[in-house]
């Protein structure tokens, strides 16, 4: 898979490829590419950013910068390229990225992500040079560079070979074969700390009863959740 992150600071993931399972799923294989608007824009001085129409505080990304960076990298016209590649905005008011969208992207044999700035991006970047808008929750981060490691993170783990056991990625909290339930809740050695024991059914032995237990405890949770 290929995953290019467009950005004004690229520099910023060179600390997220050093965390060992994202420089696995490079050595397997997959792609990470950095774009930065600066280097692609038509404007003076590298800039990028402008004060927002209808007044009001900080800067808003500029149209022309990301449709010059994505048609100087990929080579054509971003209105054209968004119907065969997911090109994805990372903005507090799109689609909240849940275990559903993950798996989603991670399907994908290539995906662009645009990270925002200041006050985000021009609405005509999202409405014409996009496929989708992402969110990574109701609230407002200065950037979406975090929000783009978090979408890297997150596909990244669930390509085939990603984690140590084959399983973990399916069975894991949030999944389908969880009911979309949070979690249940994990123990390791010692067996008993302090007076605090953990549960005998996962000191069993016995597969079945361990995994009856564990839907049921992630149904628990969930219900109290929800
Ligand atoms: Cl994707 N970007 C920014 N700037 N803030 C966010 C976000 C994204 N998701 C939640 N808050």
């Amino acid at each position: 898979m290929q995953i290019d992150v467009f950005t004004l600071f690229p520099q910023w993931f060179a600390w997220f490829e050093t965390q060992r399972h994202v420089a696995n799923a490079l050595a397997r294989g997959d792609e990470l590419r950095y774009v930065s608007y600066r280097e692609h824009t038509p404007l003076a001085a590298g800039q990028v950013d402008d004060a927002p129409f209808g007044g009001g505080a900080g800067m808003v990304l500029r149209v022309d910068v990301v449709d010059a960076a994505l048609r100087a990298f990929y080579g054509r016209d971003p209105v054209e390229l968004r119907a065969e590649r997911r090109i994805v905005a990372l903005t507090p008011g799109g689609r909240l990225l849940d275990d559903a969208l993950l798996s989603e992207l991670a399907s994908e044999p290539a995906l662009t992500l645009l990270c925002g700035r200041y006050e985000g991006f021009d609405e005509r970047i999202v409405e014409h040079l996009c496929s989708d808008a992402l969110s990574i929750g109701r609230y407002v981060l200065s950037g979406g560079e975090l929000a783009a490691m978090v979408v890297c993170d997150g596909v990244l783990r669930k390509r085939p070979g990603a984690l140590g056991h084959v399983d973990s990625a399916v069975e894991e909290s949030f999944s389908a074969a969880l009911e979309g339930l949070p979690e249940y809740p994990h123990y390791t050695r010692p067996a008993s700390y302090r007076g605090w024991p953990v549960p005998d059914v996962l000191l069993s032995g016995h597969h079945a009863r361990v995994r009856a237990w564990r839907l049921e405890q992630a149904r628990r949770r969930g219900g109290a959740e929800r």
